[in-house]
């Protein structure tokens, strides 16, 4: 069964047809790119899967469950997290803390025992400080678990909030151009990471990006937009040698 199953979706704003019949399959595990220029609806499709807007038409389904036109906060217990292409982590917060959010979405303990600082409370807050740390060390964030979350360098924020979606243990990853701002140097870095977090956190990742080259070296499989429209699908090889995308990104 797929990961992800999305059918003919779609959603106007106006009379602008921001997505248009959108399809895609994702595989579990797959490391799936979405790629297109300014406007062309990447971001949308982001919001839609995540119940940010609900669509006009169409049907998502996350591994078997039909999830459309969910609440968000269903959506992300159902298994799907993201990132924004804006970075949204708490500010004021640490490292450590922002992390912690996450896993609070998840390991849960009574609102009694939270309040009244029962023996649980200390041990929930433990193991959790425990797992935080173990997502940290993959980011190489460990070592700035106490800084506050706004003293943190641009590229290493951008790192936090894919730890912070990690956190609440999804089985669909979304990444809202995570490599934005970032330098050569820190993109190559955070390209590795998420080929890691792909193996080795068993994970399905369905990644937005300008770049083809960025795009294509690190996913399988691809869906090229443009105006709300599918410009083409299929394995990255494919989609590389389709003479739509060839003449669309010549020259990159
Ligand atoms: N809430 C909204 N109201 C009206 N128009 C919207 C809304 N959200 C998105 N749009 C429009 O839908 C289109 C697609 O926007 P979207 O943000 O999905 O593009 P994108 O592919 O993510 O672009 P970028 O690469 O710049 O992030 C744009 O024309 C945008 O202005
Ligand atoms: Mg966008």
């Amino acid at each position: 069964m797929a990961m992800l199953e999305v059918k003919n979706l779609s959603i106007s704003f106006g009379g602008l047809k921001a997505v248009d019949d959108f399809n895609v399959t994702i595989e579990k595990g797959q490391l799936y790119g979405l790629i297109g220029p300014n406007g062309a609806g990447k971001t949308t499709i982001f919001n839609l899967l995540t119940g940010v807007y609900k669509p006009d038409c169409g049907q998502i389904t996350l591994d078997g469950k039909n999830i459309t036109g969910h609440k968000t906060a269903d959506i992300n217990k159902a298994g799907i997290a993201r990132t924004f292409q804006n970075i949204r982590l708490f500010k004021e917060l640490s490292v450590l803390d922002n992390v912690k959010v996450g896993l609070h979405n998840h390991n849960t303990y009574s609102t009694l025992s939270g309040i009244f600082r029962l023996p649980g409370y200390y041990k929930v807050e433990k193991k959790m400080d425990e797992r935080a740390m173990e997502l940290l060390k993959v980011f190489d964030l460990d070592k700035e678990f106490g800084y506050k979350a706004s003293n943190l360098p641009y590229g290493k924020q951008r790192k936090l909030e894919i730890a912070r979606a990690l956190a609440t243990e999804p089985k669909l990853l979304l990444l809202d151009e995570p490599a934005a701002g970032m330098n050569p140097n820190e993109t190559a870095e955070l390209m590795n990471t998420i080929r890691f977090v792909r193996d080795n956190f068993d994970m399905t990742i369905l990644l937005i990006e300008h770049d083809m080259k960025l795009v294509s070296g690190i996913c399988e499989r691809l869906t090229v937009l443009n105006f709300g429209h599918m410009l083409a699908e299929g394995p990255t090889g494919d989609v590389l040698n389709n003479p739509q995308v060839v003449a669309a990104y010549l020259g990159e």
